[in-house]
This record gives C-alpha cells, structure tokens and sequence, in this order.
C-alpha cells in the first residue's frame, strides 16, 4: 500500500455538531489518526427532512471530505446513515463506514432476552434502518423504535441533568420501559450526551448501546482490512470544519467532544452544492 495513502486523515461528517461525540469514540480508538470533521451547522437538523434532501445534502457533505482528501468517511449522522449510505457509497470510492450497522450489531450481540429498543430522529425511526439491520442479522429479535425528536436541542443546550429533561425522557421512555427491553441504541449522535438520565429513566437493568463507539472499532477494522493505518507514531490531529459557528458553539462543541477546540473554520454552503 503506497505509504501517502495512510497518513491521509479520517474523515467524520454529521449534520451538526452531534458528531463530536463519534469524533471522540473514533480518536481514543485511533488515537495516532488524523480526523477532519465536517459538521452542516447551518442546515442542522437533518432528521426531520425528507429523504431526498437528507441524500443531497450527505452527498454534498462526503464530498467536502473527498476534497479534503480522505483515506475513510464515517458518516456520523444516524440520520444520514439510514437514509444516505448506500448513495454515498455508491459516488466515493473510499470507505465509507455509517453507524446503524455497528449499532445494530453490537445490539443483537448484548441482548439476552431478544428485545431490543431504539431511540433516534423522526427520520431514522421513520426509516426502520435499525429494525431492518437488527433482523438481517437474527430474525428472531424483537425491535421497538421510538422517536426522540426533543432530546437533540435538550443536549445542545447543555441540560444533561435537568428536571425538564428527566421529565421529557420519562414521557419519550415509559412504553419502551413497559415492553420489557433489555437493551436499548442510543440511535443518535446527540443521545450519549443524555446517557446518565436515560439510563436512569429506561432502568439499571438495561444495557445502553453507543452507536459512536460500535463505528469507531469497525473503522479499526475496516483500515486493518485495507491496511491503512497511519504508520506514525505519535498523537493524530484534528481539523473542524463548519457550515456555520451559531452562538455557544465552543461551549456546545466541546461538551460534545470532551475536550477543548482550539479552532474552527467556516465553510460557504455555496462551496458545498457545487
Ligand atoms: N445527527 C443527527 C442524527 O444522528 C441528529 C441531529 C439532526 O437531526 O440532524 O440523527
């Protein structure tokens, strides 16, 4: 493998900054990558779009990353990745790795009784994309979806212990509590964010599956397969690039990512729909 194909960097795109939280899992799985992030800011939330614009605009978003010469694209997006993967895939020839397949299989491995519930957008609950990877892989499983549409600006605003989002999370919860789950996807970049109340909500009893960190050990094994490790040695950079920097962007971004950001660039959406 030629040695400047590996040390191209990695590649992480979602529709906002909800994606740090896969930028987190993929660089504490590979910490010597380097990742540039594209987060569509200005055009945030994807999840309650139709399929046609959600395809579009994953494609524009892949494609700001090909010109930024890629080695791998993860398409954080549950969103995107339940309706966009195979569009992507299909116009890239790099990797491209989504986050319901990992999801779903780490899901139909953890659960003990069969039942299994996911929590994600209107889009990617209306998509069944979950359900339908959750069967490919063990028919028998029973999956129950639910849409979660509040818990993305809960997390924005930054109230990950707040009455109001006990309050929200209990209502969203309740029926998936009653139907006897025993594990449940987090089937959205926004929901480890709300990981400590929905654990609370949903029971101790049930097992929490991180969609980010699944993708992040299928990344490592996909560049194993294709043997395209970055060679060096030390610590990987990280590049962030926005549609837009809304007000609280520092604050938000890095309650996401766990760390702080030294900088972020602004990209013209014109730049994007060429
Ligand atoms: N990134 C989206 C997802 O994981 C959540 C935010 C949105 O609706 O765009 O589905």
């Amino acid at each position: 493998m030629n040695f400047m194909e590996k040390e191209k960097p990695i590649g992480v795109f979602d529709s906002g900054i909800g994606g740090l939280t896969v930028v987190k899992r993929v660089a504490s799985t590979l910490p010597k990558e380097n990742i540039i992030y594209f987060g569509d800011t200005a055009r945030v939330p994807y999840g309650s779009k139709s399929n046609s614009t959600v395809i579009e605009y994953g494609l524009q978003d892949a494609r700001f990353l090909i010109n930024k010469n890629v080695k791998a694209i993860v398409v954080a997006c549950n969103t995107v990745s339940s309706v966009a993967l195979k569009e992507i895939r299909n116009n890239f020839n790099v990797p491209v790795i989504g986050v319901i397949e990992p999801g779903a299989k780490k899901a139909a491995r953890e659960t003990k009784n069969g039942r299994i519930g996911v929590i994600g957008t209107r889009a990617t609950v209306s998509n069944r994309a979950y359900s339908s990877e959750i069967k490919k892989i063990n028919s028998g499983l029973e999956v129950f979806e639910k849409e979660c549409p509040l818990f993305v600006p809960l997390a924005e605003e930054g109230w990950i212990s707040h009455k109001a989002t006990f309050e929200i999370a209990e209502e969203y919860l309740k029926e998936l509590r009653e139907l006897k789950i025993d594990t449940l996807v987090l089937g959205c970049t926004h929901y480890p964010i709300l990981a400590d109340v929905i654990q609370q909500v949903i029971g101790s009893d049930v097992k929490l599956i991180d969609s980010g960190v699944a993708s992040a050990e299928v990344v490592y094994n996909e560049l194993d397969r294709i043997g395209l490790h970055t060679n060096k040695n030390s610590l990987g950079s990280q590049e962030f690039y926005v549609s837009d920097i809304p007000t609280k962007f520092k604050e938000v971004a890095e309650l996401f990512l766990g760390r702080e950001i030294q900088s972020v660039q602004k990209v013209d959406l014109e730049l994007l729909s060429v």
